[in-house]
């Protein structure tokens, strides 16, 4: 799937998803699972949403409430990496807000982090940043992970680093 549009292959595939893992126990979810699992952009697109339901007979609010319910679902395109600052207490009380302002100016989309999303992808899907309540790593703080490494006592500079490294040949807009 290319991540924005469903085409008719895309359509034929989540058909095929359906049919497998139909009478099977946690069907829904599982169906889920493999939609976005298959999306380039690792999301549930609407339209995949709609021919889920379509296919299943399942009310698509239904589809909805699980697909919002459960965090590993997303339902707009991720980057190719990601970066999770964490914002509890101790983490915050050791500067993650300067941290999550600086990934904002380093990946030119601090604007949007500042509109309070819960996750922003840069314009080039090349990354995806998001906050978390806490990583369970609070002696570390403040905790930042990139694609899903978790790095304690980040600084400015280690972060500009890590990112940096996975910036290279970037277009910025
Ligand atoms: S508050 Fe950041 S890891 Fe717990």
């Amino acid at each position: 799937m290319d991540g924005t549009d469903i085409t008719t292959a895309e359509i034929q595939e989540i058909d095929e998803v359906v049919k497998e893992r139909q009478g099977t126990h946690g069907e829904l979810l599982g169906i889920l699972e493999e939609v976005q699992r298959l999306n380039d952009a690792k999301y549930l697109p609407e339209e995949a949403l709609n021919r889920v339901a379509q296919q299943t007979g399942v009310p698509l609010s239904r589809i909805y409430n699980v697909a919002t319910f459960y965090s590993f679902f997303n339902l707009r395109p991720q980057g190719r990496h990601t970066v999770t600052v964490c914002r509890g207490t101790a983490c915050h009380t050791k500067g993650s807000r300067g941290l999550l302002d600086d990934v904002g100016l380093m990946l030119d989309c601090k604007k949007d982090l500042e509109e309070g999303e819960p996750y922003v992808t840069t314009h080039d899907r090349q990354f995806t940043v998001s906050t978390v309540a806490c990583f369970g790593q609070c002696a570390l703080a403040p905790v930042v992970a990139v694609d899903g490494s978790i790095d304690g006592a980040m600084t400015a500079a280690k972060l500009q680093k890590r990112i940096g490294r996975l910036s290279k040949g970037r277009k910025r807009p």
